[in-house]
């Protein structure tokens, strides 16, 4: 238990070293040439799935390699563990994609660790490409060994990913704390005439920070948390899209309805959570529906 939880600690000081940096940038530069912010991009995160793609696809990969694993101890299924490798190799390259794709729209501090996970998992398919070619050489005892080797790479890879994805926080929905702080009766948010129409600004309800947007005809108010990694929505931009107002994340560009909070454009997945307005004599209220 103290040896894990060392090794989480360690891989918190991985997340603070500012050392690789430089080749941070080189690479995140490198993916966004690839894969340019937009539609392509969005679709890889997930914004189409409601939450991230990449998880749900490392699941191809890892799990055909467990296999593997497994028939490579019992005898006479050599053809199948080959085949189980041969999948987990293809599986593997929209894992890849998908994994960069979230890797460089993520902050600072998941990138350092990010950069580990991904060389993990680097190293896991090419030891699995080694495998596969002396699988089908008929060399089964080298492609055994070379499975054994990428199998503890993959075991590595996917043990950052999980820090990643909850310890670090990358992928979980930011909003949703402070959403679940709401209270669900009215509260009053400020006087109308005390909101500047057409600006994007901040208010405290039940102490809990919201993004409140006077239109010409109704307020918005949501979370002011942006889900995708908690970035503060009042410092962003207000962008029309198919004539609604969205507000524009100032960290990392998510763009969201403010209507109903959908995703417009990512990296965010997920929705922002939006409250239910009504205006009482002057005075705005909101409640969690
Ligand atoms: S925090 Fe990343 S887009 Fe808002």
């Amino acid at each position: 238990m103290d040896l894990l939880e060392a090794g989480a600690r360690q891989l918190d000081r991985v997340e603070r070293s500012s050392r690789l940096d430089g080749v941070i940038d080189l690479v995140r530069r490198a993916v966004r040439r690839v894969i340019p912010p937009g539609p392509v991009a969005d679709a890889l995160h997930g914004t189409w799935l409601g939450h991230p793609l990449h998880p749900a696809l490392t699941d191809v990969p890892v799990g055909a390699w467990v296999g593997a694993a497994v028939l490579d101890a019992v005898p006479d299924q050599e053809a199948a563990a080959t085949a189980l490798v041969g999948l987990g190799l293809a599986a593997a390259v929209p894992s890849a994609v998908t994994g960069y794709n979230d890797w460089a729209a993520a902050g600072r501090e998941q990138e350092r660790l990010g950069l580990w996970h991904g060389l993990a998992n680097g190293t896991a398919a090419v030891a699995y490409a080694a495998s596969l070619v002396a699988r089908l050489r008929g060399r089964h005892a080298a492609g055994r060994t070379l499975g054994g080797l990428g199998l503890a790479a993959a075991m590595a890879g996917a043990y950052l990913g999980g820090h990643l994805a909850y310890r670090s926080g990358t992928g979980f929905n930011h909003a949703e704390p402070a959403w679940r702080r709401l209270p669900t009766s009215w509260q009053p948010v400020d006087e109308l005439t005390a909101l500047p129409p057409g600006r994007l600004v901040r208010r405290l309800v039940a102490d809990v920070p919201v993004l409140v947007y006077r239109g010409p005809r109704s307020v918005h108010v949501t979370v002011e948390q942006c889900a995708h990694m908690a970035g503060p929505l009042s410092e962003g931009a207000v962008a029309v899209i198919d004539d609604e107002p969205c507000v524009v994340c100032p960290w990392h560009g998510s763009t969201y309805r403010l209507r109903d909070g959908a995703v417009r454009r990512g990296p965010a997945t997920m929705p922002q959570p939006v409250l239910k307005v009504r205006i009482v004599d002057d005075r705005v209220e909101v409640r969690r529906p």
